[in-house]
């Protein structure tokens, strides 16, 4: 066989097998859970890139997988980052029980959720689903009639989460910023002095569900919980918990992710008639503190800042470069974020990029959640963002990369970035079947 018609062969396995994923994946024929085993509800970001995936070949699917998720919606603009819409489900902890959002008031009403949010990543997914489709009616209708509760959820940043009116919102739990058991997150939680007693007793499932050398660690799941139990106890308000909280972050990928997210709104809303002033105001602020406060010249890339201790965690770490897409640096910043990127393919030691961590940093692990491995929804945004600076080159390395990883290894939740191993290997990490990951290769493979 040729290498073409190899190449088209494995891209319609691949393209068959991620629609199944989605498919099956998909509970009550209207919301998506990420993995069915692992996580059994419907998750925040997730939900955005899996509407994208649906957007290749099921539109009507991914306004449902929009809708539902935004079902979780508080009243005051919060998107939790799970909706429990399965009550009867077991097997996940902290499960709806363990959130009690039914006992706050703001809290939604119908479907419980937990209460703390992720990165907004819906509002650029819209854009790019009726860039996909310009002449679309049900497509415009859509937008026209979901647009309302982006824009609430936007608000919501700047009035909760900004106590300095900087623009660069906070977040007050490791889980909202996406990366989890980043090491960005090590020394602000090494300094929360808990014992047992501090925290209720739980069991944790996720590590009997997937490889605990993959997972998380006890100590790591004990600070979720104490800092959880601190979210209770203030009733999920912001101000209130930051008070009061160790771990208060300006987040480089949170930020990153609002600031392309409001310009999509701003791009939407100016299209389709909407009020848009207010954002516009607010983004661009965003955008200036993001430049300025969080770029670092001795790590040469944004650092996320840390509100308690009044300091910049100075770690290489994948968030950075998520500035890309949200279009953040100027041209020369730009280029030294991908020089970098280029710098880790290129190495003798061989890294497909991009590893989530800094592989020369001690604490790099690169079997361990977000302690090193690949993830197929940081790859994507990172290549959009290095098309966005002209870097085209990096760019099809970050996809092809990728795409190869699933061709051998499954459609895995993460994968390892030594090159070397990988090869070696006969699966990725963590969950299997994964949503975003079947989601991310449909958009790949189209593009
Ligand atoms: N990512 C976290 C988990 O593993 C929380 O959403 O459950």
């Amino acid at each position: 066989m040729n290498n073409l018609k190899k190449i088209t062969s494995q891209f319609s396995r691949l393209r068959k097998e991620a629609v199944q994923i989605l498919n099956d994946n998909t509970w009550e024929g209207r919301y998506s859970v990420p993995s069915i085993n692992l996580y059994p509800y419907q998750w925040n970001w997730d939900s955005g890139f899996v509407a994208l995936g649906f957007a290749h070949f099921d539109l009507k699917r991914a306004f449902l997988e929009f809708e539902s998720l935004f079902e979780g919606q508080w009243e005051n603009g919060m998107l939790p980052h799970i909706v429990f819409h399965s009550k009867k489900r077991e097997g996940y902890f902290p499960g709806p029980k363990y959130w009690e959002s039914s006992t706050i008031e703001r809290a939604n009403k119908k479907v419980e959720t937990s209460g703390i949010t992720q990165p907004p990543v819906h509002a650029f997914m819209l854009e790019r689903i009726y860039q996909m489709n310009p002449n679309n009616q049900e497509v415009k209708d859509f937008i026209k009639s979901f647009f309302p509760k982006l824009m609430k959820l936007h608000k919501y940043y700047y009035e909760h989460r900004d106590p300095e009116n900087e623009g660069l919102i906070y977040i007050y739990h490791p889980w909202a910023s996406g990366r989890d058991n980043s090491p960005l997150w090590d020394d602000l939680v090494k300094t929360i002095p808990i014992t047992k007693d501090d925290i209720p007793p739980y069991k944790r499932y996720d590590n009997l569900k997937a490889d605990p050398s993959e997972r998380p660690s006890d100590r790591d799941y004990d600070i979720y919980v104490y800092l959880m139990e601190l979210g209770k106890k203030h009733k999920y308000k912001g101000i209130e918990i930051a008070k009061e909280s160790p771990f208060v972050v300006q987040d480089t990928l949170y930020n990153a992710v609002l600031i392309k997210s409001n310009e999509a709104l701003i791009n939407l809303g100016r299209e389709f008639g909407f009020d848009v002033t207010e954002i516009e105001a607010f983004n661009a602020l965003s955008k200036k503190s993001f430049d300025e406060k969080l770029w670092l010249d001795e790590l040469g890339m944004y650092a996320p800042y840390d509100l308690r201790n009044k300091k910049h965690i100075k770690m290489k770490e994948i968030g950075s470069f998520v500035s890309l897409y949200a279009g953040i640096p100027n041209q020369e910043r730009a280029d030294q974020l991908i020089d970098y990127i280029d710098f880790l393919g290129e190495r003798e030691d061989g890294y497909r990029i991009m590893p989530s961590f800094d592989p020369d940093h001690w604490i790099f692990n690169p079997k361990k959640y977000w302690k090193g491995p690949i993830w197929p929804q940081m790859n994507w945004l990172l290549y959009q963002g290095c098309k966005n600076y002209g870097h085209h080159g990096t760019a099809n390395i970050l996809k092809w990369d990728f795409l190869e990883l699933v061709n051998n290894l499954g459609f895995h939740e993460y994968f390892d970035p030594r090159r070397a191993v990988a090869d070696t290997l006969e699966k990725g990490y963590g969950g299997d079947r994964f949503s975003w990951t079947a989601a991310v290769v449909l958009d790949l493979m189209a593009d």
